[in-house]
């Protein structure tokens, strides 16, 4: 059975997991996300510096974890994009000299598979044709799944602007609140009324598309009229409006194509409103809900080596040492590979 070492850096999270057979043996996270919040958003440069110190620290913890040594690996997994370029390539640099230094083959992983594949640590492997709901801070997209080591990715819908996650944040700052907006608008929307202010809910009839912009423009104007609600009712219905959309597609979308499990994985995945509204609704449609804990919904080293560990059970050709970074490869496969010529002449 293949051991994998999987690492993660293509935003603010150096993260380093151990997956053996659908099991993870052990994992180290470090953020240097408290260094981007006065700029209210990750720094390339800062983020590349940050996994550069903590590159080495995070996968000698991981081993001591897992209680194994580097030998023991089999194959190394690492996201090669879609992410900020210069982050990905600390990532990318430090696995091919691992995979130089062991012998063992390198596996180029798409960062949102990895968020999919994630799943596979908590509730094991996955159904055969499964809906999932990508939602993090670069991304929003309802996906119909196969075998996601084998079949080709078809995008149901995506945003056509803001990614969830983005609206998030940026609207966490409009009200004043910390970054990352998306866990100080979870903790503050809490004990708040969602239905305070009834804002749009885009596209919501319009097939699996969604947009997030005109939600934050009404936020905004919201706000600067000079509202009299608590900011914790407007980060509320904020937070309702954009759940409320999420939830209805994503059931609609399992609905309409005979499926019968939903995964919601990625940043806003972690989001306690989010993870009730789609129990609710799964339920009372008969779909089996699968969301990650929180931990493995945000980005991290375990999800990269669960998707290297699902490419290496279905055979997935390993990638060349060349392996370049792909700041914004699109989802159409889980391994970010060249094509089948440059395979053979790694
Ligand atoms: O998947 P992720 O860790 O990184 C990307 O691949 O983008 O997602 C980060 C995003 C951020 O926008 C963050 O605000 C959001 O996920 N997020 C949340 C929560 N935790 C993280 N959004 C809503 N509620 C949360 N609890
Ligand atoms: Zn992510």
């Amino acid at each position: 059975m293949a051991i994998v070492l999987g690492i993660e850096t293509s935003c603010d999270e150096t993260g380093v997991g151990i997956v053996s057979d659908g099991r993870l043996l052990g994992a180290a996270l470090s953020s240097s996300m408290a260094e981007h919040a006065r700029f209210g958003g990750v720094v390339p440069e800062i983020a590349a510096r940050a996994h550069l110190e903590a590159m080495v620290p995070c996968v000698t913890a991981a081993f001591e974890q897992a209680g194994i040594a580097p030998s023991d690996v089999d194959a190394i997994a690492v996201t090669s994009g879609p992410g900020l370029a210069t982050a990905l390539q600390t990532g990318l640099a430090a696995a091919k000299a691992y995979a130089l230094a062991l012998g063992k083959p390198l596996y180029g992983v798409h960062h949102l598979a990895g968020h999919v594949a994630a799943d596979t640590l908590e509730h094991g492997p996955l159904p055969p044709r499964p809906v999932a709901l990508i939602v993090s801070g670069g991304h929003t997209s309802l996906l119909l799944l196969g075998d996601l080591a084998r079949d080709p990715i078809v995008h149901l819908g995506d945003t056509r602007d803001d990614a969830a996650g983005e609206a998030f944040d940026k609207v966490a700052r409009i009200l004043g609140l910390p970054y990352p907006g998306g866990p100080a608008i979870d903790r503050i929307a809490r004990d708040a009324n969602p239905e305070a202010i009834p804002f749009p809910r885009a596209m919501l009839d319009s097939g699996y598309d969604f947009s997030f912009s005109g939600l934050k423009s009404a936020v905004a104007r919201h706000v600067e009229r000079g509202s009299r609600q608590a900011v914790a009712d407007i980060a509320a219905s904020f937070q309702e409006a954009v759940i409320d959309v999420l939830t209805r597609k994503a059931v609609k979308a399992c609905l309409d194509h005979g499926v019968d499990t939903l995964l919601i994985v990625g940043g806003v995945a972690a989001n306690g409103r989010l993870r009730q509204v789609a129990a609710t609704r799964c339920a009372a449609a008969g779909i089996t809900l699968r969301v990650p804990r929180p931990q493995l919904c945000t980005d991290n080293g375990a999800m990269i080596a669960a998707a290297g560990d699902l490419l290496i059970a279905a055979d997935t050709p390993p990638s060349p040492l060349a392996l370049a970074a792909d700041p914004s490869a699109p989802l159409t496969r889980a391994s970010l590979n060249p094509h089948e010529e440059q395979w053979s002449r790694s």
